[in-house]
């Protein structure tokens, strides 16, 4: 099914100049971009962006950088898109990502593991809307 999800380039792949090479990625995979923003989070955005995290231990690590520079945030469309968003990107932790894969060639750390996607199409409907209202979808199916 065609499905959405709410993609983010994270600070250490929009400063190691990754946007255009991860959008490649995307798109070769079928994933169409509807709709994209450069923007410097707020710590307070940050941390309500993954307030799902807000228990676990490496919550503070993880805010701080996502608010150390600026990200490229999207909306992916097309077939299955989670779960090929997920699978371009590979596994959260680049040093068990497969090759070939965003966080594999791309990403160093944890932390800083070039790119967040949306694992459910729940979270993808939460995620979407806080960033993106409706008119910012450019659908193309
Ligand atoms: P992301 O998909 O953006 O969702 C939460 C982020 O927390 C995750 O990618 C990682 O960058 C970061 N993180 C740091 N440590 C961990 C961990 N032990 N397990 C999962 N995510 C972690």
């Amino acid at each position: 099914a065609v499905e959405r999800t709410l993609s983010i380039v994270k600070p250490d792949a929009v400063a190691g100049n990754n946007i255009g090479e991860i959008y490649r990625r995307f798109e070769t995979a079928g994933l169409r971009i509807i709709a994209a923003r450069m923007v410097h989070l707020t710590q307070s955005q940050a941390e309500s962006f993954y307030a799902v995290h807000r228990e676990r231990p490496f919550f503070s690590a993880l805010v701080n950088f996502m608010i150390s520079g600026p990200v490229m945030v999207q909306v992916l469309e097309g077939d299955d898109a989670i779960r090929k968003n997920r699978e371009v990107m590979g596994a959260t932790n680049p040093a068990e990502a497969a090759a070939g894969t965003i966080r594999h060639d791309l990403a160093e750390t944890v932390d800083a593991n070039a790119a967040h996607g949306s694992d459910s199409p729940e979270t993808a409907r939460e995620e979407i809307a806080f960033f993106f209202g409706e008119d910012d979808l450019h659908s193309r199916n």
